[in-house]
């Protein structure tokens, strides 16, 4: 699936619910959430047809994602089911940790290969702050057995903020560094349900690389390990380990993207910033064809823009806030 401007499309995301366990003010509403009902969320089975007709397409990895994907009741049965299709060589979760102790042996049993543990703040009463809920203590019980269990090349996502996570860059980085897991800093992006995003709020890749610098010393940059990776990733000089550098609005990295993304809902887009759907779960209920899902999928990826815009004039807002969209 190539797009007009050359780039393979490789990498298909996948939302599995728009529910969450906490409501982090950069994602979700605190209130007066509308999720969809259950019968408007695609089957598992309706997502592993929609995997092998992708992974016709070219479509080697996978990521899951939500909302939350732990509060899916079952997941690891999907993830079984996705590992199974032929072409995936790679599963990987993006979850908030919650849930994890629980299920982790659970998950990696059924073929999960990587995992993505969001982990902001290290201070309870920051966690509490952004997330809007208690949970900090569960998020690290769900780091500890994801490692205890075996998954190797663990990555913490921190979304950095200013104003306001500035005192976390080095507790996290002396955390991560501990215990060998690969932190990466994400910047805020506009896509928060109360549309407060501004871009006065943005704590820039730069700046935290900063703050670690002058408390472990000098970091250098690492090779991408392949096209279409989005962090920077760096090496601390004295051997603590390595971090990433995720800077979507200092320093887009559209022109190496590699990704679709479908919805909880069953709706195909070529973006996180798409203003256009294309209703994969309309031809999954219908009477179409495995052709008809593949020429719909191709419609969407020649349909790609250049890039987001953040920083353009004339930017406009997708209308879905993270958690309706899948990170
Ligand atoms: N900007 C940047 N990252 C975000 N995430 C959620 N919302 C935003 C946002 N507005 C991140 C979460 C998690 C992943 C699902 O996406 O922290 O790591
Ligand atoms: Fe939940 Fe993740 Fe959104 Fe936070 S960022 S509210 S953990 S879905």
């Amino acid at each position: 699936m190539i797009d007009t401007f050359g780039r393979i499309h490789t990498d298909l995301r996948i939302s599995v619910t728009d529910r969450c366990n906490i409501r982090c003010f950069y994602c979700m509403p605190n209130e007066n959430i509308r999720f969809r009902p259950r019968e408007e969320l695609l089957t598992f089975e309706e997502i592993e047809r929609f995997v092998r007709v992708a992974a016709g397409l070219g479509v080697t990895k996978l990521r899951l994602t939500g909302g939350e994907p732990l509060v899916r009741r079952d997941l690891p049965r999907l993830v079984a089911k996705l590992a199974a299709v032929p072409g995936i060589d790679d599963i990987a979760l993006t979850t908030n940790g919650i849930l994890l102790a629980e299920q982790a042996a659970e998950l990696r049993a059924a073929g999960l290969k990587r995992l993505n543990i969001s982990l902001d703040a290290l201070d309870d009463e920051l966690f509490r702050q952004i997330a809007r809920r208690d949970g900090l203590d569960r998020v690290l019980a769900g780091i500890a057995e994801a490692r205890r269990v075996g998954f190797d090349k663990i990555k913490l996502n921190a979304v950095a903020i200013r104003g306001l996570t500035e005192s976390q860059v080095v507790p996290l980085g002396r955390f991560a560094r501990e215990r060998g897991l690969e932190l990466r800093f994400i910047e805020y992006m506009p896509l928060d349900a109360e549309g407060r995003w501004s871009d006065e709020q943005v704590l820039s890749g730069e700046t935290v690389l900063r703050l670690l610098t002058e408390e472990f010393g000098a970091l250098e940059p690492i090779e991408p390990s392949h096209a279409g990776q989005p962090a920077s990733d760096f090496r601390f000089v004295d051997g603590g380990g390595t971090v990433g550098f995720i800077n979507p609005v200092t320093e887009p990295f559209c022109e190496a993207c590699n990704r679709l993304r479908l919805t909880a809902e069953g709706q195909v887009r070529n973006c996180l910033f798409s203003l256009e759907e294309w209703d994969a779960r309309a031809l999954l209920r219908g009477a179409a064809g495995d052709e008809q899902l593949a020429a719909l999928l191709r419609d969407c990826v020649r349909a790609k823009r250049a890039g987001h815009g953040i920083n353009a004039a004339d930017f406009q807002r997708p209308q879905r806030a993270m958690f309706q969209i899948g990170g």
